[in-house]
């Protein structure tokens, strides 16, 4: 349950709860890492913030023996299969993805034996099963430059997104085979908010995540060159905060989930961040809390364990990912 922070006592009660999650950090030794759509006051307190790249090279760095994912499982997930030896610790071990949900081990085994010999490139938005059947997982981030590195004669299995795999297949021209698999938060942002959007904010810039299926609509069949000059962009939610920096527009509209606008609100306040649609909430992020997170510190528990088998296969897909830059 998220937190009421419009009265003095919710305000105190959440002062209290930061002090005990900072002063348990530094007893345990662990470093929090969230992601750009956790609630504003973990964002504030957590040692790195970022996108699903950053995240996991974040925890391909650390150090320290204890990592909390305030995240999703697969983002826990990806953590443990990058530090077996640490102990990984998810607040709620229920906050799943409807994305990962939407594809198998055993799915994808049936899938590559229809195309022997085909490289599958797996979203990291997937289970350690599914990771350890993969030859590379990409995030958004660095989805184009891992497809472009694939040589030409090669076929392809991308899942699961199939958005992402359609504008993959339009930026790079690269043919794949697409696994119809779609994030329920994304797919479902509306068209028709972003119009209305739009015609309230004239001249802003339209930021949309490569897993909206609105990205279809707006970007398909236009060359990358004509969506920089109509103001429209496909990025991960990273690449939104770097296009923000960069641009000398000052409206934008942005088109994944809400969280991402603390973060540009709060590196930016000198411009303005509107939603696309303000409804693109997931549930899954937010059912990391400021108590949950204390008593995962406090308990040392939910912790994130893998099959040593999968995690072993999981890992070189992993790595691979890291290994290309975006
Ligand atoms: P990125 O953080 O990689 O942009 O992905 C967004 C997302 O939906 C993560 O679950
Ligand atoms: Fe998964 Fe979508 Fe939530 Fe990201 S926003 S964690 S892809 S359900």
């Amino acid at each position: 349950m998220a937190l009421a922070t419009d009265t003095a006592e919710a305000r105190g009660t959440q002062r209290r709860l930061v002090e005990e999650i900072r002063r348990l950090r530094e007893e345990k030794n662990a470093v929090i890492l969230a992601h750009n759509y956790q609630i504003g006051p973990i964002q504030d307190l957590a040692d790195f913030v970022g996108d699903s790249l950053g995240l996991a090279q974040a925890a391909s760095r650390t150090d320290a023996p204890v990592i909390v994912m305030c995240g999703v499982y697969f983002m826990a997930e990806t953590a443990k299969i990058l530090n077996p030896h640490r102990t990984v610790l998810i607040p709620d071990s229920k906050a799943g993805c409807s994305l990962a949900d939407s594809i198998t081990g055993e799915q994808l085994r049936a899938w590559k034996a229809e195309h022997p010999g085909a490289v599958v490139v797996s979203y990291v938005n997937t289970t350690a099963e599914v990771k350890a059947e993969t030859d590379i997982c990409v995030t958004s981030g660095n989805a184009e430059a891992v497809i472009r590195s694939i040589p030409p004669d090669k076929e392809i299995l991308f899942c699961p997104d199939m958005f992402l795999g359609a504008h993959l297949e339009r930026v790079t021209g690269r043919k794949m085979h697409v696994w119809m698999g779609e994030c329920h938060v994304h797919a479902g942002i509306r068209p028709g908010q972003i119009d209305e959007q739009r015609e309230k904010f004239p001249g802003a810039e339209l930021l949309i995540h490569p897993e909206c299926g609105c990205s279809t609509r707006y970007v398909w069949g236009q060359s990358v060159g004509a969506m920089r000059a109509d103001g429209t962009h496909v990025l991960s939610t990273e690449g939104m905060l770097r296009r923000a920096r960069q641009s000398d527009r000052n409206t934008f509209l942005i088109a994944t989930e809400t969280g991402l606008l603390h973060r540009l609100r709060k590196e930016m306040p000198e411009k303005r961040f509107e939603p696309a649609d303000e409804g693109a909430v997931c549930r899954y992020m937010k059912m990391i809390t400021l108590p949950n997170l204390r008593d995962c510190l406090r308990d040392m528990t939910p912790d994130v364990d893998v099959p040593p088998d999968i995690l072993e296969r999981a890992r070189r897909s992993v790595e691979r990912m890291l290994s290309i830059k975006p």
